[in-house]
């Protein structure tokens, strides 16, 4: 993982050095602490902000180098707009934005934790500190080579200063966790898929025994013997041998029935036979973010010790032309006993979950299930990146995720399931096929696909993150190319209605 920030909070206190970023509403409003360590700088602030039109406005920044009075090398105003308006998911931005302001080149820096209403909760305290670190958060391991006058990035102390130190220090324990979860979600969206193919992910995914995680390996003997024909058929054409990895964190009581999440982990897409034009293609990589995000959060879970039971289950396939390719028009068998008529060998997605599902279903019988994938561009022709789609068969299981959206930030936007889309997927030749064969409702016919492999009612919700999990999602905490979505939205919907 790399990481450019280093946290600890500390008391309110006027820094000696480094960068010092504060805090103000839009009528340039101080809390008590910060105007108490600007001293006489409050004046060239109210100068400065005048000469440079600035209002305070949520996100905007006032910056002042060397200010009088101070001995920081910098001081930034960060602006939080109305700070009554302030909401539970606007901390985590406040936290990305004000790290976003401090120079790269310098090493140090100190973010009060105050605003001009009241000053932070500790979870607020921590949710800056949390946003701080994910804004951190850089790709660069294959970069070998510095452009010029650029200075290897080194990682910056970052210190939150708030009244209360050792309660933000706690608040902020269980997001240590959460934002270790994310990191290692985006780690593993932003590999490339030279290095992380099926086998590689799933040994990534075993790390998590290091957290106390139980973790099994299927390889491709064992799924056969399951009958797992759906996704081993999407897997057939690579060089790479596919797996499925079953993760397992029994904080929960004894014999409590498990709450299951399920990634779909393309490594690469290709779209085999039905093959994808060249362009931009190299995302592809990136369409194992639905594993990644298992991993990531079945990571948090332990790390804060959630005291639920739960299971992650990622199907990891690469998804290759070759001469031993699946072909459209071929039938395959899956676990649950359906046979699907494949019609375009890029809707492989769906094929992998369907076995996936069946199997967990099946096995654990939990409580709930949630699949997490980048399953189709249809979803990002209806919802862009803001939110994933979300499809379901149960009201209150939608209603939670709706929830624990708009709380963290992680945002979806239910679509429906209805039976009149099914003849659109019936096939002529087997039991279902594998597109809905017209562009149509696209993202809602692959959830229909889905559907039809959830055993025994279980309830069961599919995220469809082709928009969330990866590009485009440059945000004021996340500036890298994978977002480790669903990794906090899962973790706090968890947090809220499951843990005893
Ligand atoms: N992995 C893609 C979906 C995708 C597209 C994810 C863009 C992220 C960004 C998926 O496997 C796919 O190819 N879907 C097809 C389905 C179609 C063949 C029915 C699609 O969306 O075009
Ligand atoms: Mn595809
Ligand atoms: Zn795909």
């Amino acid at each position: 993982m790399n990481e450019a920030v280093k946290l600890g909070f500390a008391g309110f206190s006027t820094p000696r050095d480094g960068v010092l970023v504060v805090f103000c509403d839009d009528d340039l409003k101080f809390g008590p602490a910060t105007r108490k360590a600007l001293g006489g700088a409050v004046n060239l602030i109210a100068r400065a902000a005048k000469a440079e039109n600035f209002k305070g406005k949520r996100a905007s920044a006032l910056e002042l180098a060397m200010p009088q009075g101070l001995d920081v090398t910098r001081l930034i105003v960060v602006g939080t707009g109305k700070a009554s308006e302030l909401k539970e998911r606007d901390f985590i931005t406040l936290g990305g934005t004000a790290l976003g302001k401090v120079p790269s080149a310098a090493r140090s820096a100190t973010i009060f934790a105050e605003f001009s209403s009241s000053a932070a909760k500790p979870d607020q305290t921590a949710d800056l500190a949390l946003g701080a670190r994910l804004r951190g958060y850089r790709f660069d391991r294959y970069k070998t080579k510095l452009k010029e006058g650029e200075t290897k990035p080194e990682a910056k102390a970052v210190t939150i200063a708030v009244a209360d130190a050792a309660a933000a220090r706690k608040a902020y324990a269980s997001r240590a966790a959460i934002g270790e979860g994310v990191l290692i979600a985006r780690d593993l969206v932003n590999e490339p898929a030279n290095v992380l193919y099926p086998e590689e992910f799933a040994r990534r995914a075993a790390m998590l025994r290091k957290q106390r995680v139980a973790v099994e390996i299927l390889d491709v003997k064992a799924m056969k013997k399951l009958g797992m024909n759906a996704l081993l058929g999407v897997g057939q054409g690579s060089r790479r041998d596919s797996r499925m990895v079953v993760m397992r964190w029994n904080g929960g009581k004894k014999n409590e029935a498990p709450v299951a999440i399920i990634g779909k982990g393309v490594c690469f897409d290709t779209g085999g036979i039905s093959i994808k034009p060249a362009a931009g293609m190299e995302d592809m990589k990136g369409d194992m973010a639905g594993a990644a995000c298992v991993v990531g959060l079945m990571h948090a879970l332990a790390a804060r010790n959630a005291r639920v039971n739960a299971i992650g289950v990622i199907g990891c396939v690469e998804n290759m032309p070759d001469g031993n390719a699946q072909r459209p028009g071929d039938i395959v068998k899956s676990m649950s006993g359906q046979t699907i008529e494949i019609i375009n060998t890029d809707a492989e997605g769906r094929l992998v979950l369907a076995d996936a599902l069946w199997y967990t279903a099946k096995r654990f019988k939990p409580k709930f299930m949630i699949d997490l994938a980048t399953l189709t561009g249809a979803i990002i022709v209806a919802l862009g990146h803001e939110h994933a789609g979300l499809f379901s068969n149960d009201d209150e299981l939608s209603k939670q995720l709706t929830e624990a959206g708009l709380e963290t930030g992680e945002l979806v936007w239910r679509m429906p399931l209805a039976k009149e889309y099914d003849k659109a997927i019936d096939s002529k030749f087997a039991d279902v096929k594998n597109t809905g064969g017209s562009r149509w409702a696209g993202a809602i016919t692959a959830a229909q696909f889905l559907q039809r492999f959830v055993a025994d009612q279980t309830p069961w919700a599919h995220l469809d993150i082709a928009g969330a999990g990866f590009d485009s999602r440059q945000t004021e905490i996340n500036k890298s190319w994978g977002s480790g979505w669903g990794v906090r939205l899962l973790d706090r919907m968890i947090a809220d209605h499951y843990e005893s």
